[in-house]
């Protein structure tokens, strides 16, 4: 049911096949369907309700990644959902128009049911995204882009025990919202592309082939400031990046290809010319300078490789609180990754329940392109990221490195917001 004020979803972790390939389905997970699910569409100020229902045989969890929510509707490792159970999940949308996501967050099980395909997406609209005039008709215009890797094994199915890595398990095959190979038929517009790195631990250094100019246009947590012109934009997993491409010189016939390095993501094929071309708004959104003035600046350290990953020393106990904030109270998160003997990685720090402005990378001001809302940032090898963060809701939230093999070994920890 849908109204200004409220709106009901149903959210089913279930079992299916997929046809990938040719011949042999691939078992897989899904969200009211075989694999990935649904997009959740809600509004600022409704009252968003949603039955989540268990239909796997073990347990898993529904988290919202990016929603400004109280932390007993997150769908953490605190919320687990047996098998045949439901749970209910209300709130109301406290934040901005953005592309969000959700995924499940059970204890040590979260790649591997991410992988198996449990991911969906969440939009948020508002007046603003009402108002400005940007590409917005899904699938003609619009179109969300849940970019992941997998590997199949000889009998079509996917090999993740086989591929297991706990610094991250890697594919050979790109899937684009499960599809091998895609592409989309548009007409020679203004295209909006709001990709999502869904992989449990690749990185993508998106690009238009011939590295042709776009605009990104919103990041995590809601819109640019202003659109922002680039010739390439690198999400690491649980990042998100809504770019615009502009197709108004192409010609019927043909394609501009979407890429990651050397590989096609996605084939954007003019099948039509239209006379009828938008130019994009000067400006989007109104982002406040954080108030950092006599914060305190609490340190966070990523450290550690493999089954060995830790935050400030310590692996997840879900018994003890890590970290205490004050609603509304910004404190400045300073994140730093160590690099040590056994090597290092970027590691993308993902903060539940909140969206945060980065203030610095290694003393500098970030690029403009990260100068708007975001729940997860790189942290680069030896790198130190000074965020602000201040909470909206209480409870009790996870931090964490968003490979998700790393948060399944440990590499995660809770704020106490009271
Ligand atoms: Cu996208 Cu704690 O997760
Ligand atoms: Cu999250
Ligand atoms: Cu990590």
């Amino acid at each position: 049911s849908e109204s200004a004020t409220e709106i009901t979803y149903t959210v089913t972790a279930q079992a299916g096949e997929t046809a990938f390939l040719d011949g042999e389905t691939t078992q897989t997970l899904g969200y009211n369907g075989s694999y990935l699910g649904p997009v959740l569409v809600v509004r600022e100020g409704q009252e968003v309700h949603i039955k989540t229902e268990n239909q796997l045989a073990e347990a898993t969890s529904f988290h919202w990644h990016g929603v400004k929510l109280p932390s007993d509707m997150d769908g953490g490792p605190h919320h687990p959902v047996s098998p045949n159970e439901t749970m209910q999940v209300d709130f109301t949308v406290k934040q901005e128009a953005a592309t969000l996501w959700f995924h499940p967050h059970a204890l040590g099980t979260t790649a591997k049911q991410v992988y198996a395909g449990l991911a969906g997406l969440i939009f948020v609209e508002d007046d603003n995204s009402d108002q400005l005039d940007l590409p917005k008709d899904y699938g003609v215009n619009d179109f969300p882009l849940i970019v992941q890797d997998r590997t199949f094994d000889a009998d079509n199915q996917f090999d993740y025990e086989g591929t297991y890595n706990p610094d991250g398990t890697y594919g050979d095959t790109l899937l684009v919202n499960g599809t091998i190979n895609p592409y989309v038929a548009v007409k020679n517009e203004l295209i909006r592309l709001r990709l999502v790195n869904g992989s449990n631990a690749r990185n993508y250094t998106f690009g238009l082939e011939n590295a042709a100019t776009f605009h990104q246009i919103a990041s995590d947590g809601g819109f640019l400031e202003q659109p922002v012109t680039l010739t390439s934009v690198t999400l690491t997993p649980g990042e998100r990046a809504e770019i615009i491409v502009d197709l108004s010189a192409y010609s019927e016939g043909e394609t501009l290809k979407l890429m990651d390095g050397n590989a096609t993501v996605l084939s954007l094929n003019i099948t039509e010319e239209t006379d009828v071309q938008k130019t994009l708004p000067a400006t989007l959104n109104d982002i406040p300078e954080p108030t950092t003035e006599g914060a305190a600046v609490k340190q966070f350290t990523l450290s550690g490789m493999s089954f060995m990953v830790n935050i400030n020393g310590n692996q997840f106990d879900m018994n003890r609180i890590d970290s205490e904030q004050r609603l509304n109270e910004t404190v400045i998160w300073e994140v730093h990754n160590a690099q040590d003997m056994m090597g290092s990685m970027v590691h993308p720090f993902h903060i539940h329940g909140v969206q945060f402005q980065v203030l610095s990378r290694d003393g500098v001001e970030p690029p403009q392109n990260e100068q708007g809302w975001k729940d997860t940032v790189a942290v680069y090898p030896g790198e130190t990221v000074r965020l602000a963060v201040t909470f909206s809701e209480k409870g009790v939230f996870m931090y964490h490195c968003h490979i998700l093999e790393h948060e399944d070994n440990g590499m995660m920890a809770q704020v106490s917001v009271q």
